[in-house]
């Protein structure tokens, strides 16, 4: 054998070392990125519903309506021409309320809870204000922006 040889005998050697190692690097890469997608959680973008509640001429300042969206009572309330809406399921319980206009005032007629016009709780045994909805306000329309959830009521 020739030095020749021996020389190409050894590049041959490296080439397939190294196309050995190239191979291990990628198999360990590919390998590490699913241990990594397998552990973390899914990232997806949240993604929001939009319901029309009414129209801003219907509620007078200083009242409520009520309305229902996929069965769920919501109140719309004016607030000096701000509008505010809240969900109509008490928070002690889950009776629904009635807003009381002589009284300026959320209801709850199972256990006398009361609610202010803003959702805060003013007497009786719920213990959290009203669920209150992002609201989204378009020239005469009130909307309410809800998240879309897979399980789950959202009020
Ligand atoms: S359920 Fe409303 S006060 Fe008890």
């Amino acid at each position: 054998m020739t030095i020749d040889n021996k020389e190409k005998l050894s590049r041959k050697e490296f080439f397939k070392k190294f196309s050995f190692l190239g191979l291990g690097i990628l198999a360990v890469g590919i390998f590490l990125k699913n241990i990594f997608l397998f552990i973390s959680p899914e990232k997806k973008e949240k993604t929001y519903h939009k319901y029309l509640v009414g129209k801003k001429s219907e509620i007078q300042s200083g009242n409520a309506k009520e309305i229902a969206i996929q069965g769920k009572p919501v109140f719309v309330i004016n607030l000096d021409g701000k509008f505010k809406v809240f969900s109509g399921v008490c928070t002690h319980l889950g009776c629904i309320i009635k807003w009381e206009e002589n009284k300026n005032r959320f209801f709850c007629p199972c256990h006398q809870g009361v609610f202010d016009p803003s959702g805060k709780v003013v007497s009786g045994p719920p213990p959290t204000p009203l669920t209150e909805f992002d609201v989204l306000e378009e020239g005469n329309l009130v909307y309410i922006q809800v998240e879309d959830k897979k399980k789950g009521s959202w009020t």
